[in-house]
């Protein structure tokens, strides 16, 4: 255990988190409805035919879905994290965990992260999650705890400045996360928290040896609005629209390099948002601040039926564009069009 102090500070954030969360309104748009996809009237396919299983860090998926890092490491994260690893694996997707940074900090805490593999088994894709600047003995022992497939290390500058206690340096990660990457056998993801990681950053992590990009993008969950709401010297309101559109984010992304692979995030509402991600050339489409509010609002079974819309309507919109699997989905052709387009 490092410092008592720290860890009682963390658990309260990460509880203050989601309430925030929840009280959060801003609503930024994640671009998609730019992207225009073609109805097939006659698409010669039955429903029962579409196939959406992928293989993702080695192991297969039923559905290019993830639930994206969210918590860990108090009570009430506890529960929230069984909820949704039980989700995962029903649904027999991937989840990736909150910041265990706090269950480096307290060993009593880390049995909220143990649970989501012991809920998922061993073949549940689990996936750790630290932040960027963490040491690479921190990263063995978050992916040792979960038994992780591959470890998200986040980057959350905007989140941090808006902290009164947050981190204020930010040099060196760059150097850090190559150091990880080339130490590390699994697969190391580099995760943006809702402000998009630009064709521009990608380019830079890529010379670092980053094949793996979370670009949570604008859209969805304001980190700038919810710690504006912990914080009570300085208002931040004016820069809640900050951030990469996560369509805008994607395309950049997608453009740079094709053997890098994308999780498309931040502000992933509904299957449209899954399938336009998919076309737009994401291998997982990851989802955390709607899975949270249906879980909080209405419980397991809220998220269980939300989740059940999403993959059911994934493959209907499939069968509506004439695609039997994934493969074909890539290669559907779409047209881009207003703001979108002018951004590009
Ligand atoms: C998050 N997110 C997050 N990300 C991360 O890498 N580590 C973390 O510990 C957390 N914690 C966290 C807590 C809460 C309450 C929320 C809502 C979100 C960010 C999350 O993984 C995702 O990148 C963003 O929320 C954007 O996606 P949505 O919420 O718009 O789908």
């Amino acid at each position: 255990m490092k410092n008592n102090g720290e860890f009682h500070i963390r658990k309260k954030r990460k509880k203050e988190h989601i309430d925030y969360f929840l009280k959060s309104n801003h609503n930024r748009s994640n671009l998609f409805e730019d992207i225009y996809i073609e109805h097939n009237a006659l698409p010669e396919l039955n429903l029962e035919d579409i196939d959406t299983k992928c293989l993702f860090l080695g192991k297969y998926a039923e559905y290019p879905i993830m639930i994206d890092a969210v918590t860990g490491g108090t009570e009430f994260s506890r529960e929230i994290n069984g909820d949704l690893s039980k989700l995962a694996r029903k649904f027999s997707i991937p989840m990736a965990v909150g910041s265990q940074t706090i269950a480096l900090e307290n060993e009593g805490s880390r049995e909220s992260f143990k649970i989501v593999r012991e809920n998922m088994g061993e073949e549940g894709i689990v996936i750790a999650n630290l932040n960027a600047h963490s040491s690479l003995d921190d990263v063995y022992c978050a992916i040792d705890m979960i038994d992780a497939d591959a470890v998200q290390l986040h980057l959350n500058t905007a989140q941090e400045l808006v902290m009164k206690e947050g981190d204020k340096e930010f040099k060196g990660i760059l150097e850090n996360i190559k150091n990880i990457v080339s130490s590390l056998s699994k697969p190391v993801i580099v995760k943006e928290v809702g402000f998009g990681i630009s064709g521009n950053v990608l380019s830079r992590l890529y010379d670092a040896g980053v094949k793996y990009v979370d670009i949570s993008g604008a859209g969805g969950t304001n980190f700038i609005e919810i710690e504006n709401e912990r914080n009570d010297e300085m208002d931040f309101s004016d820069i809640y629209s900050w951030g990469i559109p996560t369509a805008l984010s994607l395309i950049q992304c997608r453009r740079f390099k094709d053997d890098v692979h994308i999780i498309s995030s931040g502000g992933i509402r509904n299957s449209q948002d899954v399938v336009k991600s998919l076309i737009l050339g994401a291998e997982m489409v990851g989802i955390t601040g709607e899975i949270l509010k249906h879980l909080l609002y209405s419980g397991y079974e809220g998220a269980y039926t939300y989740i059940h819309g999403i993959v059911y309507k994934l493959k209907m919109l499939m069968l509506l564009l004439g695609k039997e699997n994934l493969s074909e989905l890539k290669n559907t052709p779409y047209k881009i069009k207003g703001v979108l387009k002018d951004l590009i």
